[in-house]
């Protein structure tokens, strides 16, 4: 096995990939799959910080008609339920966790202190960041790259359900071209969904490369963590 070209990351899962088969709310099986995946690095010496998103719970903007900042701290709630859950299901296979909460919920979590945040990093335990950026209008997605800049992670694992970028929607499209390495102006210029562009400019301005791949495929963590051309990569480069 070669030695892991990151050493510290920021791990995003979104709310779906925990939702499984049934397309809401958590699937254990499903988290425990992938708190396996995440053990696995974690022996490697990867330090790691993890943002979840709460779509398998709530979509804010299907609430249609509601206020959007309401709807938006209701996701934030979510991704706190989120990850209570990879906490619960990684502590139980002894991984050492520390959940930080960006809106204080002080008998639940931890709220978000940058600097024990590096701490915990450095002792080796795992630290999900939950209730996004605690600002409505930012994404987790968002909030995945704050952290990121934040822990000055060497780059972003950005686990989805389809297994990188592609030029358009390729549930859509038969033709669709996957690409292996795109740079931030591409993303942006081109409008790809990889994230929303506040995350994308966020990652650009820092330089944190991004590295999209589908989680479906088991061993795919430790895969992009070891560098293996999976997916796309985003960079400046
Ligand atoms: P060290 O500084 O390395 O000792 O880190 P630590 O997290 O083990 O120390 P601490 O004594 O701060 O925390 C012990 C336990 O209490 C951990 O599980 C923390 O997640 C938890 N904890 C710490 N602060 C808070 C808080 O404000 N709220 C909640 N709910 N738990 C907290």
């Amino acid at each position: 096995m070669g030695a892991p070209k990151y050493k510290r990351i920021m791990l995003k899962l979104s709310g779906e990939a925990l939702a499984g088969k049934n397309g809401f709310g958590i699937d254990f099986d499903v988290a425990m799959r992938i708190a396996l995946e995440i053990k696995e690095i974690v022996e490697m010496g990867i330090e790691i910080g993890a943002v979840i998103g709460g779509g398998n719970i709530w979509r804010g903007r299907s609430g249609e008609g509601m206020d959007r900042t309401t709807a938006d701290y209701m996701g934030m709630l979510a991704t706190c339920i989120n990850a209570l859950a990879l906490q619960d299901s990684l502590e139980s296979i002894g991984v050492n966790t520390r959940v930080q909460t960006a809106i204080e919920m002080r008998e639940i979590a931890e709220p978000f202190i940058r600097r024990k945040a590096m701490r915990h990093l450095e002792k080796g335990r795992i630290v999900i960041f939950g209730a996004g950026t605690g600002n409505p209008y930012f994404s987790t997605d968002t909030t995945a790259a704050l952290r990121a800049a934040e822990i000055e992670a060497d780059a972003i694992l950005l686990a989805k359900k389809v297994d990188g970028v592609y030029d358009k929607d390729p549930n859509k499209y038969d033709d669709a071209k996957k690409y292996s390495k795109l740079s931030f102006i591409q993303v942006l210029e081109q409008g790809l969904q990889v994230m929303d562009s506040t995350a994308s400019s966020l990652c650009m301005d820092n330089n944190i490369p991004i590295i999209v791949f589908g989680l479906d495929t088991p061993g795919n963590i430790k895969r992009a963590v070891l560098g293996e051309e999976i997916g796309t990569v985003v960079s400046n480069a």
